[in-house]
C-alpha cells in the first residue's frame, strides 16, 4: 500500500495513475475525465476528487486499503494532502463538524450496485475506529456497527444488479459530543420494498433472512418454527430459481445476525417471536387455495401450514382461515362475509405476508434506535450517512422501481440544488464575476412525478381512492390525458411509431435524468394502496406474538379514515428528508458501476460514461473549476482568522469585510486567488485555505499556550490565596486553641497560688482543707530538699536542711535516723586493724585528752605497727632479745645524763623491757618492773622521761628522750608494758634523778623557735613553740 501512496504522490507519475483530482485536468472534456478514471481504474486506484468530492468506482474486488493503518494515516491529514479516499472525506467532515460546530451529512449516491453500501460501512468503520473511545461510548459504537447485519439480513437481497441489494432506503444520524465521541445514532428508514417477500424475478432472490433461517438455524429451531432445511419446499423462495448464490454465505451471515441482535439488545423472546415472523411467512407462502363447487376459494387439502402460521403468529386458526376466504363487510349496523375468488385468497394471503413482514422491519429499525438512543441531553452535532437504493432498470419495473427512481431524481435536485444552481447563483447573488454552466436541471422530472394534483403520484392517488372501477388501465388512461405533451413522459399512445414499437401498451416510459425506464403498470394500484383486510387486521391485533401484537396495535384499529397511500408516504418522506439535509453541510460521494456483470477490473467505458453524464459529474467538474473552492461570510471568516494578524487581532472595530481585506493582505493572497463577494470572501484553491488553516492551527497553539500560562497564573494566584486564607483561619485556631489553654493554665494558677496563700496564712490553725494542702506541699517540698541535700559524713554536722516549723519533729527524728545510719554504714565498714588502732586511739585519748597540748593534732595520725622496721635493727641485738618479742621500735634522741647531750638511738619494745640501742650495742635495758613512772610535759614538744626505780648508784638513772611519735609510743608502751596509771602529763618541769640521789630536771618554755639545751640552772631546757589553736 506505501508503494501505492509513493506512485499516487509523486508527480512524476500522473501519466501512469492519472491525476488525483479532476479540477487539475488539463481540459474539462468528458474524454479526458473517462481517460482519467481509466488510468486510475486500472491501477485499482477507485477514488478520484472533483475538489472535494468522491467519485468512486467500484472495482468488485478486494482491495487492501481499509485497514487500520490506513485508517490512521487519513485520520487529521489536510484532504489534499493523501491519495483520494473517502476516510479522507470522512475525516474532513468529521473536523469539520468539530471546528464549526456544525451538521453534515454525506450524500452516497449511485446506481444499484455502484457500491454506496459499502461506501457507508466503511465510513461508519471509520468512525468506530478514528473517533475517540470509552468502554461506554464502544457499546454504542458496536450498536451502530452491528445495526448493519441485522437491517441487511432482513432489508436487502440479491437483485439482478447486485447480489447484496439495499431494499430499503436508510438514512443513518451518527450523533457526537462536543470532544467527538460519537455518543449515539438514529436511523430513519425508507420504503421497503415489500412486494419481494411474496414475489421476485427470475434470478433475484428473497431477504437474506430467509435463506439464513432455513440455511443457518439449529434443527432445534427450525424444528420449532416447522420448518425444513430446504429452500426449495418454500413457495415463497423459489421464484427466481436460485437459492444458492455463490457470494452469499447465509450460514455464516446467520451466525453474525444472531449475535447482532444481542448486541442490540434484542432479547431472547423476541428474537424467538421474530423469528417465528419470518417462519410465518414462509408458511403463508405455501398456504393453497382451490375452487369449492361455486368456484370461491377454498383451502387444499391439509391445514397443516395454517396450523402453522396461528401458531407462530399466535392468532386464532379458524379466524385466520375466514381471513383468507372471506372479506367482511361493515354496512350500517350489520357486518357481511362475502367470500372470496382465488384470487382473491391469493391476494389476502400476500397481502398479510407484506404486513407482518413491513412492519417487522419497521419494528427492528425502532429497537435498533431505542439501543443507540444518545440519552445525554446536551447539544450534539451529527453526521448523516444517506445510504438510499440506487437508479435502476430492470427488464420489467413496476411501482417499486417507479418509487426508486424517483428518489434518485429527488437527491440529483438536492444535488444540483446544493451545488450547480445554488453556487452559481450565490455568485451572482455576491456580484463575483462568473460564467454560467449549463447543466441539466431534473426538477422538471420531480415536478412530473410529485406535482399536486397533476403529479403521476396524484393521479395514482386519485385512480385508488376515486369509487367505481378504478384499474391499472384507468390510472393509465388518466396518466395519457394529464401528461399527453410533457417531454419525459411517453406511452404506446402518446409515442411517435419508432417509440412505439419499444412499448407495450400497459406500459408508460419516464424519462429520467439517468435514462429512459419504462414501467408497467400492472399491480401500480394495489401497491398504492397497501391494503390488508380489515378482518385480518383485527386478527393480527390479538396476536400472541408480541412484535405482532405491538406492530397492529400502534395504528389505530377503529380509525375509519384510510391511511396515506404508499407513493404519498414516500413523497412525503422523501420531503422530509430533503429539509432535514438541506440544513446541513454536504459532502458527496458518487458511486460508478466500472460493469453490469459485477466483473472485477473490467472498466465498461459506455456504461461508465453514461453515469458520468447522468450524475452531472462535468457539470460539477466545470462549476468547480470556474468557481472558487472556498467560501465564507466574512464575519465568519475575520472570527476564526484574525489572530494571524496584528492589524484584526484581538479585534477588528471596522467593517468585516474591510478586516478581511486586512487579514489576506497580510496573508499575501494573491489577487487572483481569492475575490471579495458582497457579503462573502470566495477563495479560489483549496491549498490557499489549507495554508490558512495551518497557519492558524499554529497560531492557536501559541495563544492556547499564553492562555494557558496566563490561565495558570490566575489559578496559582487564587490557589495561594485561598492556601493563605486557610493558613490565616488555621493559625487564627491555634492561637485561640493556644489562649484558651494559656487561660486556663492561669486561671488555674491563680486558684492553686489562692490556695496556697490562704494554706499559708491558716498553717498554724486547725486543719482545713486549704490548710491540709498547703501543709503537705511543704512537708513534701522539704522532704524533696532534704533528700538533695543530705549529709554526706558523720561528722558534717552542719549540712542539715532547716526544717519548716510543722515538720522540726520529723526532722529532728530524720536526722537522728539519718545520723545513726550513716554511722552504721560506718562502722560495719572499717576493718579489724581499723579497729585496732581505733581502740589504741580511745587509750591515747584517756591518757592525753585535755592534758597535752599537742594531742590534738594527734588524733589524725594513724597509728603504724613500727617505726623501725625488723631488719633495720642490728641482728645481734636481734638475736640477744629473741626470745622476749619485739613488740614496736622507734627511734629516738636520748639526752646524757651528765650534760644532756643529744644521741640518737633505737629504742625497741619487747613484752618484758625497754632497750635503748646503738647499732648493735644495747645500751640500756629498762625492764617494765623497774619502770617507776613516765612523765611528759602538757605543751607540744616530744620529751619523754622514764622514771626508773634505783637503789644502786651504779645503776643509771632516769631516761629522758625525745621523741617524734610520742602519742603512739607511749600508747603503746602502756598497752604492752601495762602502764596506763604510770604515765603523767606534767604542769612546769619535770624532776629527773640523774644518778641515785642526784637530781636534776627538765624545763619547759614556749619560745619562737623548738630548742633543747642545758640551762644555766643545770637543768634540760626545752623550748616549744605555742601550738596553733585549730
Ligand atoms: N469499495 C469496494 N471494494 C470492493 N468491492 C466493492 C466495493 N464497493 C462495492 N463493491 C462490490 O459491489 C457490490 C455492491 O455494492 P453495494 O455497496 O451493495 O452497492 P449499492 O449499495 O450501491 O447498491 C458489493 O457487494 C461488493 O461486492
Ligand atoms: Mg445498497
Amino acid at each position: 500500500m506505501q508503494a501505492q501512496l509513493d506512485m499516487e504522490g509523486a508527480l512524476t507519475a500522473r501519466d501512469r495513475v492519472g491525476i488525483q483530482d479532476f479540477v487539475l485536468l488539463d481540459e474539462t472534456t468528458e474524454e479526458a475525465f473517462i481517460n482519467n478514471l481509466k488510468k486510475r481504474f486500472s491501477n485499482d486506484l477507485i477514488y478520484t476528487y472533483v475538489g472535494t468530492l468522491v467519485v468512486s468506482l467500484n472495482p468488485y474486488k478486494e482491495l487492501d486499503i481499509y485497514n487500520r493503518k490506513q485508517m490512521d494515516i487519513y485520520m487529521g491529514v489536510n484532504f489534499f494532502e493523501l491519495p483520494p479516499h473517502i476516510y479522507a472525506l470522512a475525516d474532513n467532515a468529521y473536523h469539520t463538524m468539530l471546528t464549526e460546530y456544525n451538521n453534515h451529512f454525506i450524500l452516497i449516491s449511485g446506481e444499484s450496485g455502484a457500491g454506496k453500501t459499502e461506501a457507508s460501512k466503511k465510513i461508519l468503520q471509520y468512525y468506530a475506529v478514528s473517533c475517540p473511545s470509552t468502554t461506554l461510548l464502544n457499546t454504542v459504537r458496536d450498536k451502530m456497527l452491528m445495526s448493519n447485519p441485522v437491517l441487511e439480513a432482513f432489508g436487502n437481497a440479491k437483485t439482478l444488479k447486485n447480489d447484496n441489494s439495499s431494499r430499503f432506503g436508510k438514512y443513518m444520524d451518527i450523533q457526537f459530543d462536543s470532544q467527538g465521541d460519537a455518543v449515539g445514532g438514529h436511523i430513519l428508514n425508507y420504503l421497503l420494498e415489500k412486494s419481494r417477500v411474496v414475489h421476485q424475478n427470475h434470478g433475484e432472490r428473497n431477504f437474506h433472512i430467509f435463506y439464513q433461517l432455513v440455511g443457518g438455524a439449529g434443527d432445534d429451531l427450525l424444528q420449532q418454527l416447522g420448518l425444513e432445511r430446504d429452500c426449495q419446499l418454500y413457495n415463497y423462495l423459489t421464484q427466481g430459481e436460485c437459492a444458492i448464490v455463490p457470494s452469499i454465505n447465509d450460514n455464516n451471515d446467520w451466525k453474525t445476525v444472531k449475535n447482532a441482535l444481542q448486541v442490540i439488545n434484542i432479547d431472547e423472546s423476541h428474537t424467538n417471536h421474530l423469528f417465528s415472523i419470518v417462519a410465518s411467512v414462509l408458511h403463508l407462502g405455501n398456504l393453497k387455495f382451490i375452487p369449492d363447487s361455486k368456484g370461491l376459494a377454498t383451502l387444499s387439502s391439509s391445514s397443516e401450514e395454517l396450523r402453522w402460521v396461528s401458531n407462530l403468529l399466535g392468532v386464532d386458526a379458524q379466524k385466520l382461515h375466514e381471513g383468507f376466504t372471506f372479506r367482511k363487510i361493515e354496512a350500517k349496523n350489520d357486518q357481511i362475509l362475502t367470500p372470496f375468488t382465488i384470487d382473491h385468497a391469493i391476494y389476502a394471503r400476500d397481502a398479510l405476508a407484506k404486513a407482518i413482514y413491513g412492519q417487522t422491519f419497521t419494528w427492528l429499525v425502532k429497537r435498533i434506535n431505542e439501543s443507540m438512543e444518545n440519552t445525554d441531553p446536551s447539544r450534539k452535532t451529527v453526521i448523516g450517512l444517506l445510504d438510499i437504493y440506487g437508479f435502476e432498470v430492470f427488464y420489467v419495473n413496476s411501482f417499486e422501481q417507479f418509487c426508486i427512481n424517483y428518489c434518485n431524481e429527488k437527491l440529483q435536485q438536492l444535488f444540483i440544488q446544493l451545488t450547480l444552481k445554488a453556487e452559481q447563483e450565490e455568485y451572482e447573488a455576491e456580484g463575483i464575476e462568473w460564467e454560467p454552466v449549463q447543466f441539466f436541471n431534473n426538477k422538471i422530472i420531480c415536478d412530473l412525478v410529485e406535482e399536486k394534483h397533476r403529479g403521476i403520484i396524484a393521479i395514482l392517488d386519485e385512480e385508488c381512492l376515486r369509487p367505481g372501477d378504478a384499474t391499472d388501465l384507468t390510472f393509465l388512461e388518466r396518466l395519457e390525458d394529464q401528461m399527453a405533451n410533457h417531454p419525459h413522459f411517453v406511452t404506446h399512445k402518446l409515442a411517435d411509431k419508432t417509440t412505439r414499437k419499444t412499448l407495450e401498451r400497459g406500459d408508460f416510459r419516464l424519462l429520467h435524468y439517468a435514462g429512459e425506464v419504462t414501467y408497467c403498470v400492472v399491480g401500480f394500484l394495489d401497491k398504492n394502496n397497501d391494503l390488508l383486510y380489515r378482518n385480518i387486521k383485527d386478527l393480527m391485533c390479538q396476536s400472541k406474538n408480541a412484535i405482532i401484537q405491538e406492530c397492529f396495535s400502534t395504528s389505530d384499529p377503529d380509525n375509519r379514515k384510510r391511511p396515506e397511500t404508499v407513493a404519498t408516504q414516500f413523497k412525503n418522506s422523501l420531503l422530509k428528508l430533503t429539509e432535514i439535509l438541506m440544513a446541513k453541510e454536504a459532502w458527496y460521494i458518487r458511486c460508478l458501476k466500472s460493469n453490469e456483470s459485477k466483473q472485477k477490473g473490467q472498466f465498461d467505458e459506455a456504461l461508465i460514461r453514461h453515469q458520468v453524464k447522468y450524475l452531472g459529474l462535468m457539470e460539477h467538474l466545470r462549476v468547480r473549476r470556474a468557481g472558487f473552492a472556498y467560501r465564507r461570510k466574512y464575519d465568519v471568516f475575520l472570527q476564526r482568522y484574525k489572530p494571524l494578524c496584528p492589524g484584526t487581532w484581538p479585534h477588528w472595530r471596522g467593517n468585516p469585510a474591510d478586516g478581511v481585506e486586512v487579514l489576506v493582505q497580510h496573508l499575501g493572497y494573491l489577487p487572483n486567488e481569492y475575490k471579495m463577494g458582497r457579503t462573502k470572501i470566495f477563495i479560489r484553491h483549496p491549498r490557499t485555505l489549507y495554508a490558512t488553516e495551518d497557519a492558524f492551527e499554529k497560531c492557536k497553539h501559541e495563544l492556547a499556550s499564553r492562555l494557558q500560562a496566563k490561565y495558570k497564573g490566575y489559578k496559582a494566584k487564587g490557589e495561594f490565596k485561598k492556601q493563605k486564607e486557610a493558613a490565616t483561619k488555621i493559625e487564627t485556631c491555634w492561637r485561640g486553641v493556644q489562649a484558651r489553654k494559656e487561660r486556663e493554665k492561669r486561671a488555674w494558677a491563680v486558684k492553686v497560688i489562692k490556695q496556697f496563700i490562704k494554706g499559708y496564712m491558716t498553717r498554724g490553725q486547725a486543719k482545713t482543707t486549704d490548710n491540709s494542702e498547703y501543709l503537705a506541699f511543704v512537708r513534701q517540698n522539704f522532704l524533696n530538699r532534704l533528700k538533695q541535700n543530705l549529709p554526706k559524713t558523720v561528722l558534717d554536722k552542719t549540712t542539715w536542711y532547716s526544717p519548716p516549723p510543722v515538720c522540726s519533729e520529723t526532722s529532728e527524728m530524720l536526722k537522728k535516723l539519718h545520723y545513726r545510719l550513716m554511722v552504721r554504714k560506718y562502722v560495719r565498714g572499717i576493718t579489724p586493724q581499723r579497729k585496732a588502732q581505733f581502740q589504741l586511739k580511745l587509750v591515747t585519748s584517756a591518757l592525753f585528752k585535755g592534758k597535752k597540748e599537742s594531742y590534738p593534732q594527734s588524733v589524725a595520725q594513724p597509728f603504724v605497727n613500727t617505726r623501725i622496721d625488723e631488719q633495720d635493727i642490728n641482728p645481734r641485738v636481734i638475736q640477744m632479745i629473741r626470745n622476749e618479742h619485739i613488740k614496736y621500735s622507734l627511734p629516738v634522741t636520748k639526752y646524757d645524763r651528765n650534760g644532756f647531750k643529744p644521741r640518737p638511738r633505737q629504742l625497741i619494745l619487747t613484752q618484758t623491757a625497754a632497750y635503748v640501742v646503738e647499732d648493735a650495742k644495747i645500751k640500756q635495758r629498762v625492764l617494765y618492773t623497774s619502770l617507776k613512772g613516765i612523765s611528759v610535759s602538757s605543751l607540744t614538744d616530744g620529751i619523754v622521761v622514764f622514771h626508773i626505780t634505783c637503789e644502786d648508784p651504779k645503776q643509771k638513772g632516769d631516761l629522758v628522750m625525745h621523741c617524734d611519735h610520742l602519742f603512739e609510743f607511749l600508747t603503746k608502751l602502756s598497752v604492752i608494758a601495762n602502764k596506763q596509771n604510770a604515765i603523767k602529763v606534767v604542769q612546769g618541769s619535770i624532776k629527773i634523778e640523774v644518778q641515785a640521789g642526784k637530781e636534776s630536771g627538765v624545763d619547759f618554755s614556749i619560745g619562737q623557735e623548738p630548742m633543747v639545751y642545758k640551762g644555766k640552772n643545770g637543768h634540760l631546757t626545752v623550748v616549744t613553740t605555742r601550738t596553733r589553736a585549730r
